[in-house]
């Protein structure tokens, strides 16, 4: 159904700077001439292909069958070696110009080639957004997106924004940067998956903690600093508490005279925030974490008394997050002076928060797409968390 694309080439066209006299004087070049008779007719030839080409597919393929390693433009250049040294300069010089123009030529009929097939696809593959939805699919927003939104908007509200970075990491920031050297015992702990190194030699890794973003953006942001990175996460780690793939969401606050005390200030008003609970105990905990010095984890007070579980006063706790000053070599490795700047960071799984929150018992079907517990645990599509409007509806 694709049409023939006119990209108006014709002998006139950028080819024809190759001219008739330029093959006549290639021709005379002794051994060469058998090898080069055919540029005339090839260049008329390529000239016609080209106009004829009706997708990006068949555009590529003639590229390489003329100037692939064994293309016969390229084929033709090989023979220049046989000429004396003034025949190869004016041959060589000839045959680049038919080389760039048929290029060239291939290029812009791509360019203008793909224009129009996505022009195509779009017309065909079109959506008619004013259709009534349909009332049986009814939709509903999953439990990990609600709790990104309901988290977003506490930590935007406090003077955050968001960060992102890649899911595919380099071995440097998933853990070097981050204070945790090849022989760290930290990297066996994470079950982390490997990949192939890219092309410059690289090692790479499917990141295993969003903590790669600090080192990503306080190498390019000049403090203050305050971000959040919720996203994927990877371990190589399945049961009915582990999935391979998870989210997380990572804290950064850099600034001149950043201290504990501000670290524990957020977190006990977003832990308050998040779970709707205005004298939730948060207690800090004394930790480890090579990027952070000191770290702590945090918990939050809650009850199994009578064999229900709840969050808020009570005899017990729950671990639910890392945390720490930012380590003074994370901050060097990242070209930030310790000596002026400090900060703190702060790092929670979302699907344990999301189930402790809404009382969701298994992990697995987060990732089973059964609408079933979708519709049972997904909330409706409009009801965007906010401060102003409420987090905890
Ligand atoms: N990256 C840690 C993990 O995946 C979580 C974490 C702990 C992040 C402490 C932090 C932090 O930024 O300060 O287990």
């Amino acid at each position: 159904m694709q049409g023939k694309v006119k990209r108006g080439l014709s002998c006139d066209g950028p080819l024809c700077a190759f001219g008739p006299g330029d093959v006549a004087r290639v021709r005379q070049g002794g051994k060469l001439v058998d090898e080069m008779q055919d540029a005339e007719s090839l260049k008329l030839e390529l000239i016609g292909a080209v106009e004829n080409a009706s997708t990006v597919d068949a555009l590529e393929e003639l590229r390489v069958s003329a100037l692939g390693r064994k293309g016969r433009i390229t084929e033709m250049m090989k023979g220049l070696g046989a000429l004396d040294p003034d025949q190869r300069r004016e041959a060589g010089q000839a045959l680049n110009r038919l080389k760039d123009e048929v290029a060239t030529a291939i290029d812009t009929a791509k360019t203008s080639m793909g224009d129009a097939e996505l022009e195509a696809r779009l017309l065909q593959e079109r959506v008619d957004v004013t259709l009534p939805p349909r009332p049986e699919s009814r939709g509903s927003i999953h439990p990990i997106t609600q709790t990104i939104d309901e988290l977003t908007a506490i930590f935007c509200e406090m003077g955050f924004t968001v960060a992102e970075g890649p899911h595919i990491e380099s071995d440097f920031y998933n853990f070097t940067a981050l204070n945790i050297p090849p022989e760290h015992p930290a990297r066996q702990e994470q079950d982390t998956f490997y990949l192939p190194p890219d092309e410059s030699g690289t090692p790479r890794v499917l990141r295993t903690h969003t903590s790669p973003v600090q080192i990503r953006t306080m190498q390019t942001t000049t403090p203050p600093i305050r971000i959040i990175v919720p996203g994927r996460t990877f371990r190589s780690d399945h049961d009915a508490t582990h999935s391979p793939m998870f989210h997380q969401v990572e804290g950064l606050v850099i600034d001149k005279a950043t201290h504990m005390g501000h670290l524990k200030g957020c977190l006990i008003d977003f832990c308050r925030a998040f779970f709707g609970v205005d004298d939730l105990p948060v207690r800090f905990r004394p930790s480890y974490f090579p990027f952070t010095e000191p770290s702590a984890e945090v918990d939050i007070g809650c009850t199994r008394a009578g064999g229900e579980f709840r969050i808020g006063k009570g005899d017990d706790w729950l671990e639910i997050l890392g945390s720490g000053m930012v380590h003074p070599k994370v901050l060097e490795n990242c070209g930030i002076d310790p000596n002026e700047y400090q900060g703190f960071a702060f790092g929670m799984g979302i699907e344990r928060i999301a189930m402790l929150k809404y009382g969701i018992p298994d992990l697995r079907p987060f990732y089973d797409t059964d609408i079933r517990w979708l519709r049972h645990y997904g909330f409706v599509p409009l009801d965007v968390p906010t401060i102003a409007g409420g987090i905890n509806r």
